[in-house]
């Protein structure tokens, strides 16, 4: 058993301030490990937590710890643990805000998480722990949609992947979750075409993608259809505000997989003032949030199209996230056939440096996962 002392930036109440205080450092239990972090990563969900968190995440007891991806040392692991010893580098899905868990002591943000040892993967001891911490949720919400039975459903990735002649959509492939949503389906055999600015057109066909098109052109619409002429669409992810109607209106012209997975609520949830203009504006972009997603289902249903939202850590609960943490991207990183993207933005070293990086993520990066080192 060891004995560390922790410390955390702590989320002091629903929408309330962060505050760095001492946690207290947890051990394992059966079939989890400790991790000394030396890097965690910025996800929208963190900020959005702390501006919007009664909406998405209402069960959250407070004071709390955010975060969901680390990367790190192993310190401790918990009793039945085989794959992993203290000393290995990793990393991890940290999983303290699930409904299931709701425990500070599995959060990021501070220098010791405990994370599930299905969550975590070895990682190259060529591989900066900068970049490792830019995976984890990104990489579990694009395996969520594309593998779970219950979303797109793919063929699973593999080291050898034969093509299965079918070609995925993934909108918004610059983004952390469309970068890992690429090189899965493209593990897993499919054709992919994606949507980015031009500029990130480059790095998008170097992560597999066959066909990247810009979001924000005028004929998006039409050359993806035309594309998709002479090919069979095995379904559709939607990631950025507004996609999932591009993706649509796309599908509904295609020949193939009615299916559409999204991961982007129809509203943007940055900039919420502060004091009670909050409540107002929340009330407001709920009720837009509300009628364009019941429009969209609609939509979906009149036109005999699957549509449904992915939980990023829905994997945790199935054997998804064996497959993908345990079978799959040890032996990917360390062929080095998958790669950590976007590249790391360092925001800071520290905790302290937390608010900062999350700042920066909620203004919007373009293909960079905003990390901080601790
Ligand atoms: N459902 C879940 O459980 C879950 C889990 C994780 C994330 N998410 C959501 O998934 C989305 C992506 O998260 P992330 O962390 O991967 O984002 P991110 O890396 O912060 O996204 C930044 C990227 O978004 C791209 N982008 C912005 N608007 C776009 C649009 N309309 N179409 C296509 N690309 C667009 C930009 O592309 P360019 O720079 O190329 O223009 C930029 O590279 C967010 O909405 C997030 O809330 C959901």
């Amino acid at each position: 058993m060891t004995t560390q002392s922790n410390h955390a930036i702590w989320l002091t109440m629903k929408s309330g301030a962060l505050e760095i205080r001492p946690a207290p450092y947890t051990p394992p239990r059966g079939g989890e490990i400790v991790i000394r972090n030396k890097a965690v990563a910025i996800n929208p969900a963190d900020w959005m937590t702390i501006s919007v968190g009664s909406v998405f995440f209402p069960w959250l007891k407070y004071p709390f710890i955010l975060g969901s991806d680390v990367a790190g040392e192993v310190v401790e692991v918990g009793a039945g643990v085989t794959r992993f010893k203290a000393g290995d580098r990793v990393l991890g899905h940290a999983l303290g805000s699930e409904k299931s868990r709701n425990n500070p002591a599995e959060g990021a943000f501070q220098t010791y998480t405990v994370i599930s040892e299905r969550m975590a993967s070895p990682i190259p001891d060529s591989m900066a722990y900068e970049r490792a911490a830019a995976l984890p949720l990104g990489l579990s919400t694009a395996a969520s949609a594309l593998f779970q039975k219950d979303q797109l459903a793919l063929q699973l990735p593999t080291s050898n992947a034969r093509p299965t002649g079918k070609t995925v959509l993934i909108w918004g492939g610059s983004t952390s979750v469309g970068s890992n949503a690429i090189q899965l389906a493209a593990a897993a055999g499919y054709e992919v075409i994606t949507t980015t600015s031009p500029k990130n057109f480059a790095s998008a066909k170097a992560l597999g993608a066959a066909l990247v098109f810009d979001y924000q052109s005028p004929t998006t619409h039409a050359d993806i259809v035309a594309a998709f002429c002479s090919r069979s669409i095995a379904g559709a992810f939607s990631i950025g505000v507004g996609s999932a109607r591009c993706c649509l209106d796309i599908i509904t012209e295609c020949r193939g997989e009615k299916s559409l997975v999204m991961a982007t609520p129809s509203v943007s949830f940055t900039g919420a003032p502060s004091g009670f203009r909050r409540a107002m504006w929340l009330t407001r972009i709920m009720t837009r949030m509300i009628v364009s997603t019941v429009s969209l289902l609609i939509r979906a249903r009149l036109r005999g199209i699957r549509a449904k939202f992915v939980w990023g850590s829905s994997l945790a609960e199935n054997e998804l996230g064996q497959i993908i943490y345990e079978n799959f991207l040890p032996r990917a990183l360390a062929s080095e056939s998958y790669v950590a993207a976007p590249d790391p933005l360092l925001a800071g070293h520290g905790l302290a440096a937390i608010p900062t990086a999350l700042q920066i993520q909620e203004h919007g990066v373009s293909a960079k996962k905003v990390v901080v080192t601790l």
